[in-house]
């Protein structure tokens, strides 16, 4: 029992407030010890595999297969197949019927997608639970609402499916970026095929169960796993009509000088350093909340994390006081421990860039702060960090750290604000904080960012478009603009 604190004639409360460990069982799901690729509705052996941990103690969890450019030829040509002989004259209210069925098995298996979830990504349960598995049904729901109303969101112009899709997504958002990508382009009318990262295949081959389960026509969703030479050998196959990608800058940029003459349409959603600027007249309390919201979820490894906390002079020093107060009660540990609010580092390459960064921030003269708070031995785990004293110049107010840990800056005026806000490669998001409406729309109009959220940050809907502007990218995903990058129009 835990000793209790009395005071004067109040009810007694816990001295101390150290929470009992609250795991959340994996009963529920049942991984296989090996995984083959899913082509046209099967399960075929590849010809080299690798094994998947758990990065919150290295614990191998399945053999994965690393599909060769001869794997992913033959998921194009279940593709192609799928596409020419039905799909595409399937009536958008059939692939609409599709759609919600997939977005309901979702619904009804999310317990077990959110355990597997975190248990190959390393992010908390509450999270995979909360807005991962929420979000990616809410997707499917979402663009299932569109598949019979394409010439309505479109008047006057002819949509037509642009064929054969092949979608590379990231480890950040394993299922929840699997969703934003096969939705729209099934919506379409496309098929597709799909290469989750290679540090998180789980949660994309139990979605291959789900396909089945929803009587998907064979060839229309297809799963190939493997590294980056499998994302590279879907980028240069020739039947592939649409590349779509969310990853890094570095990739991002390699993917479009590869496709550059070829013809095929290309989406990129890409890295970002957002900033997140608190002005002196905003709810402080409120604002700390969505700091760190805004850097510590997922540990920070979100595109649109808000890694550039730019405070005004004249609140820097209590905003600051509050959150290092606040960052001491989070609770850093086991991701499928629901009281868990920052899990494990995705994976050991990830980890060692943090701390290659952090080292940069330390030695460029930065302060840094970490809230005491004990790391599990085994596994990939970063203390939530907060650096101040940082210099524009400096790499950690430059570069995506991609990890939980924040550089603040500060400034004094409005348009000294946008300034610095804007001065970085990325433009993919933008936070501002302050009680005065007008303000908020002289700021929205300024930040080259691709989402602005005020008084809030990280919020998603799939009714709201997303994407970037300069090196985070090109294309939107999200709302009506996210069906255009899979529709062709005569014209
Ligand atoms: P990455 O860009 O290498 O990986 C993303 C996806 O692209 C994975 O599925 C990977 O297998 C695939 N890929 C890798 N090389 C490829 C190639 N040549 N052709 C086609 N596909 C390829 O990202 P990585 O190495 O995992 O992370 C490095 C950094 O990138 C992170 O530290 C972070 O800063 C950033 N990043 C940004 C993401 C975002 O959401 N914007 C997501 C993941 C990483
Ligand atoms: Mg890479």
């Amino acid at each position: 029992m835990t000793e209790l604190e009395h005071k004067q004639d109040r009810a007694p409360v816990p001295k101390d407030w150290t929470y009992a460990p609250a795991p959340e069982s994996t009963d529920i799901v049942s991984i296989r010890g090996r995984y083959g690729l899913f082509i046209n509705n099967e399960w075929i052996a590849p010809s080299e595999s690798y094994t998947t941990l758990a990065p919150r103690d290295e614990e191998p969890l399945a053999e994965i297969g690393q599909a060769n450019e001869q794997d992913v030829a033959s998921a194009v040509g279940a593709a192609r197949g799928a596409f020419e002989n039905g799909w595409s004259a399937v009536p958008g209210s059939e692939r609409a019927k599709y759609l919600f069925r997939i977005a309901r098995i979702l619904q009804e298996r999310s317990r077990e997608f959110a355990v597997l979830e975190s248990l190959n990504g390393g992010k908390p349960i509450k999270e995979s639970r909360d807005v991962d598995l929420p979000l990616a049904a809410a997707h499917f729901f979402y663009y299932a609402g569109w598949a019979d109303k394409l010439e309505y969101a479109f008047p006057n112009r002819t949509p037509k499916p642009v064929g054969v899709a092949g979608q590379i997504i990231p480890w950040n958002f394993p299922l929840l970026m699997l969703a934003w990508k096969i939705a729209p382009a099934l919506a379409c009318g496309n098929t597709v095929v799909l290469k989750p990262a290679e540090t998180t295949p789980l949660t994309a081959l139990l979605f291959c169960d789900v396909v089945r389960q929803a009587e998907l026509p064979p060839g229309v969703i297809n799963i190939v796993t493997g590294d980056g030479r499998t994302g590279a050998a879907l980028v240069d196959n020739p039947g592939v009509d649409k590349i779509a990608f969310t990853g890094s800058t570095e990739v991002g940029k390699a993917i479009q000088r590869r496709l550059a003459g070829t013809g095929k349409k290309l989406t990129l959603e890409l890295g970002g350093k957002a900033a997140n600027i608190v002005f002196d007249d905003s709810a402080l309390d409120q604002a700390v909340e969505g700091i760190v919201n805004g850097i510590y979820f997922n540990q920070g490894h979100v595109c649109c994390a808000g890694s550039r906390l730019f405070a005004q002079e004249s609140i820097a020093e209590p905003l600051i006081e509050k959150l290092k107060r606040r960052l001491e009660t989070l609770r850093v540990g086991d991701p499928l421990d629901k009281n868990t609010d920052v899990g494990a580092i995705n994976s050991r390459m990830q980890l060692e860039k943090i701390e290659e960064l952090v080292q940069a921030g330390k030695d460029e003269g930065a302060e840094i702060y970490q809230p005491p708070c004990v790391l599990p031995e085994k596994g990939y785990w970063f203390a939530p960090t907060v650096f101040t004293n940082v210099a524009q110049s400096y790499r950690i107010a430059q570069e995506e750290i991609f990890g939980p840990v924040l550089s603040v800056l500060t400034f004094r005026t409005p348009e000294e604000a946008v300034e610095k806000a804007n001065n970085t490669p990325y433009g993919l998001s933008a936070g501002v904080w302050t009680e005065k409406g007008s303000r908020i729309l002289w700021m929205v109009q300024r930040m080259r960012a691709g989402v602005v959220w005020a008084n809030t940050f990280n919020r998603f809907d799939p009714t709201s478009p997303f994407g970037g502007y300069k090196e985070s990218g090109f294309g939107r995903e999200g709302g009506r603009h996210g069906l255009e990058p899979y529709l062709t129009f005569d014209e």
